[in-house]
């Protein structure tokens, strides 16, 4: 497409009407001339990243066009990297740091536009973007043995279906692991079995947000979740997480403006910082929550992922007025395929979930309930998590080595997948993403983890997938990528 604009320019206007009479004038009524309209006035800053658009309809409407007309502009706009579509919710201006990534002509490279998920499925030699532990290091082989033991012990298994609840074994095996590991005391009846992690936000998103309701969340902050919260057309409220964990100040006020549905927070080896909070911290958090009558949900996947030190209870354990929602998964470390996780909820907050995971899938398979209830309970567990922290350990220290002739900031993270490393200023965080993706290395861009632009300078490598020479090759790669950008 071209860039040329058809429409001069108008007078700048803030909110997300459509002036139609400029392009309602223009006798060429096609599409060429919506495109080049709704290009020109996100170019402008009329709407801004992550705005929605005007619908297919309204722009009919508006214009008098035909609404494929409309629909043929946007479908070029967003092959063009300027607008994204979400499922049956419409359109939104593409943010700044992935247009220019769609510049291929200009900067000569392959194209990366959208979201984590398409990200991942590009093929990458050297994958840091992914945080997932390699299948290499978990424990695949003795998965088969186990599922011959379910269907020894519970011959007439597949002809059942599962509760929505989850299996009562495998609930009131979690209920023992929470009180001696995390010290919190819960009820089998309050715990919820979900399919993943993903599924646990999608349900309280399904059961708290109404379109317009506040929801604070961490900047950055674990990218599926920014994306569900929105898509449920919630406004979301930045909270900044750094090195020092949280602004307590920032969450007060807050709490206390926008009245929010909750605070979505990931603790312990935050995604994508690493950042873990003190248990002082999560002690003032559950009291203000209970102050201000604000629902926390804990996201908690990498709980035994710790190198030296075991991470603070979770803020659940510190919180006597019930006002947290804990969510916890074995996906990760366990195995991703089980889709094994858990919601943990006080009986007030507990109904409505259950509804909504009734709803959504009548209850998470029970053969893989089965199968990792076996497995969890085995000696094996323990052994493979210790082989697991060492391994980890050993990659994210070759990743910090390849690393220290940059100067680039980061801090190391006490457990969790991810290094999360800015760059200096000079240095295009699309563009090196571009150049790696050419010779097949591939990193998150901080931007996606972020709707407030302040982490584009940041990239997320994750040191859990690649092999440890993987890992020395691909980051001695990126890190030549780069100074060969500084020094052009
Ligand atoms: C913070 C966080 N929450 C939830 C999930 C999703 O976990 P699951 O694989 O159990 O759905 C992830 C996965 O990366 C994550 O990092």
């Amino acid at each position: 497409m071209t860039n040329k604009p058809l429409i001069e320019p108008q007078k700048k206007q803030s909110h997300l009407t459509v002036d139609s009479s400029s392009y309602k004038s223009q006798s060429k009524h096609s599409f060429q001339t919506v495109y080049t309209y709704i290009q020109t006035r996100i170019q402008r800053g009329d709407w801004q990243a992550h705005a929605k658009l005007p619908s297919v309809r309204q722009l009919a409407e508006d214009t008098g066009m035909h609404r494929l007309t409309i629909f043929k502009a946007y479908q070029h706009l967003k092959e063009d990297g300027h607008v994204y579509a979400r499922d049956k919710s419409g359109y939104y201006v593409q943010p700044p740091a992935l247009q220019v990534l769609t510049n291929e002509a200009e900067l000569g490279l392959p194209l990366f536009q959208g979201n984590l998920g398409e990200l991942h499925r590009i093929e990458a030699t050297y994958q840091f973007s992914k945080a997932l532990i390699t299948p290499n290091l978990l424990p695949n082989h003795y998965f088969a043995e186990y599922v011959k033991q379910v269907f020894d012990l519970y011959p007439k298994l597949l002809g059942t279906y599962a509760t929505a609840q989850g299996d009562l074994e495998l609930r009131e095996m979690l209920q023992r692991y929470f009180t001696d590991t995390a010290q919190f005391h819960v009820h089998a009846d309050e715990i919820l079995i979900t399919t993943g992690a993903q599924q646990a936000i999608s349900l309280i998103a399904e059961v708290w947000i109404r379109p317009g309701d506040h929801v604070l969340i961490e900047t950055p902050a674990y990218a599926s979740a920014l994306d569900v919260f929105e898509q449920k057309g919630a406004k979301l409220v930045p909270i900044t997480i750094d090195a020092n964990g949280y602004d307590l100040v920032q969450i007060k006020e807050a709490m206390k403006k926008y009245k929010p549905r909750f605070f979505y927070l990931n603790p312990t080896f935050h995604n994508p910082t690493g950042v873990c909070i003190s248990a002082e911290q999560r002690k003032q958090l559950v009291d203000l929550a209970a102050q201000y009558e604000c629902l926390l949900i804990e996201d908690d996947t990498c709980h035994d992922i710790y190198f030296d030190q075991k991470p603070p209870l979770p803020l659940f354990a510190y919180d006597t007025e019930g006002y947290t929602i804990y969510i916890r998964s074995f996906s990760k470390y366990v195995s991703p395929g089980l889709r094994m996780a858990c919601i943990v909820a006080r009986p007030e907050w507990f109904t409505p979930l259950l509804a909504a995971k009734s709803l959504a899938d009548g209850g998470t398979p029970l053969l893989n309930q089965k199968v990792f209830l076996l497995y969890f309970t085995s000696s094996r567990l323990q052994q493979h998590i210790e082989k697991l922290r060492i391994a980890l350990r050993i990659r994210l220290e070759i990743m910090e080595e390849e690393l220290s002739s940059t100067g680039w900031y980061y801090e190391t993270p006490q457990g969790g997948f991810n290094l999360w490393v800015r760059l200096p200023d000079h240095l295009s965080v699309p563009e090196l993403l571009a150049r790696c993706l050419k010779q097949s290395i591939s990193f998150v861009p901080g931007s996606l983890f972020d709707r407030n632009d302040t982490s584009q300078q940041y990239i997320r490598l994750c040191f859990s997938f690649a092999s440890e020479h993987e890992i020395r090759q691909g980051i001695q790669q990126l890190v030549s990528i780069a100074k060969e950008m500084e020094s052009t």
